[in-house]
């Protein structure tokens, strides 16, 4: 039995808010009904005599069914003995990666044996969730994911992988789907993470871009033109479309096929006029876009693009830099210029990276400051994942 308050059902906000407001007051029980009034559980440690405003109320004694978990890991005794889980205690995978609604998580070789069962807590804990993978990593050129499907909600029922084989084809396609609209800010993106890279750990750098973007606005008084060589599903115009005349031209492409019928739905979502037909013509539209399946290192070769762009993201982390003098003649000459990359390094390799890019991107824009590489998140346990932002002024 759990001591509660017995208050009026207009009063149930106001003061379960000023009971959690308590530093004795523990979460995780449920409110309960009783009759015109509501119930709210004082918790597991109230001071006996309560505090003002709370003591002007009737108490009640009520039974609490058990405790609803904070975490995912609540629930994992649901499915796990308990000695087995505080035998690893600490090395239970608490990160996650929610993508619309599927759910991507790593797990240690370690405990691999027990990745149906973390599935399960995760999936019965975050209860908006249609189907959870296990993410064995990125892969190969186009950083496209390798999922492994394990856990899935149809109809209210969680089901585990085993059951998820048995469906019949027709339910069970649509019900592992990964390609799923990630909301970013005020933002949808589709993604397909089996298809292409997208990152969502990535998304103030996004935010960032749109900010550096505008103060060149200021700068030239005009719309930008705009290239993302290394687009993905192109989560960067995402959000540099989002402000009115920001964006003029854009050169959006990757090397992955795959990629574009989610680059075209991200971009017309946006107000871009562009279908599929047009980005297997793969050449300039009469829009002055151009969209699509490209080798990003080819393109200075087409007059059409080199020396047309005001701004260049280059997106490619391992290869920024060996990439880069390839792509500098997609930008414009005799005004200022954008560039802004990301790059992952091992810590002690950070300021050298600074010096070659200073090399490679050589005449910055008066009164900028010079170009430095700058960690953002740890990328693993010795390398960063790093951005460098150039302010630039090529000569005619
Ligand atoms: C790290 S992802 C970045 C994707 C996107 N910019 C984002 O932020 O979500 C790198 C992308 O570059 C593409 N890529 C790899 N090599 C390429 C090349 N030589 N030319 C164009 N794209 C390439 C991959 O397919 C992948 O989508």
């Amino acid at each position: 039995m759990m001591r509660h308050l017995r208050v009026p059902k207009q009063k149930t906000q106001s003061i379960l808010d000023c009971v959690n407001s308590f530093e004795w007051s523990s979460k995780g029980y449920r409110v309960l009904g009783d009759g015109e009034f509501k119930l709210i559980p004082l918790g597991d440690n109230p001071p006996e005599n309560l505090p003002e405003p709370l003591n002007q109320y009737e108490e009640k004694e009520a039974e609490q069914s058990e405790r609803i978990p904070q975490k995912w890991i609540g629930y994992l005794p649901q499915f796990i003995d308990e000695e087995i889980i505080s035998l690893h205690e600490g090395g239970w995978p608490n990160a996650q990666e929610p993508l619309g609604d599927i759910l991507l998580f790593k797990i240690e070789k370690h405990l691999e044996q027990y990745t149906q069962q973390v599935a399960l807590a995760k999936i019965t804990h975050h209860k908006k969730v249609r189907a959870v993978f296990r993410d064995h990593g990125v892969k190969g050129d186009f950083r496209i994911r390798e999922l492994e499907p394990l856990a899935a909600r149809l109809d209210n029922q969680i089901l585990t992988s085993e059951q998820i084989n048995l469906l019949p084809e027709s339910v069970r396609e649509p019900l592992l789907r990964t390609e799923t609209l990630v909301r970013e800010y005020n933002l949808n993106i589709k993604v397909d993470p089996r298809k292409a890279f997208f990152s969502h750990r990535l998304q103030s750098q996004r935010v960032h871009t749109v900010e550096s973007a505008i103060k060149l606005r200021e700068m030239l008084g005009r719309p930008l033109d705009i290239a993302d060589p290394y687009c993905g599903v192109g989560p960067a115009f995402s959000h540099l479309l989002q402000i009115d005349d920001l964006v003029g031209n854009i050169l959006a492409c990757d090397i992955n096929p795959d990629a574009m019928p989610l680059l075209v739905d991200n971009l017309k979502r946006n107000g871009v006029d562009v279908s599929l037909d047009d980005i297997n013509t793969n050449q300039l539209q009469t829009s002055g876009n151009y969209i699509g399946v490209r080798d990003a290192l080819t393109l200075t070769k087409d007059t059409d693009l080199a020396g047309k762009y005001d701004v260049l993201l280059v997106n490619l982390p391992h290869e920024t830099v060996t990439h880069l003098p390839h792509l500098i003649g997609l930008l414009k000459t005799g005004s200022p210029t954008l560039v802004r990359g990301w790059l992952v390094s091992p810590e002690n390799e950070i300021s050298n990276l600074s010096k070659e890019l200073q090399k490679i991107l050589p005449h910055p824009l008066e009164g900028s400051p010079i170009v430095k590489v700058e960690r953002r998140t740890q990328y693993n346990a010795t390398e960063w994942l790093c951005r460098f932002e150039a302010w630039l002024e090529l000569p005619n």
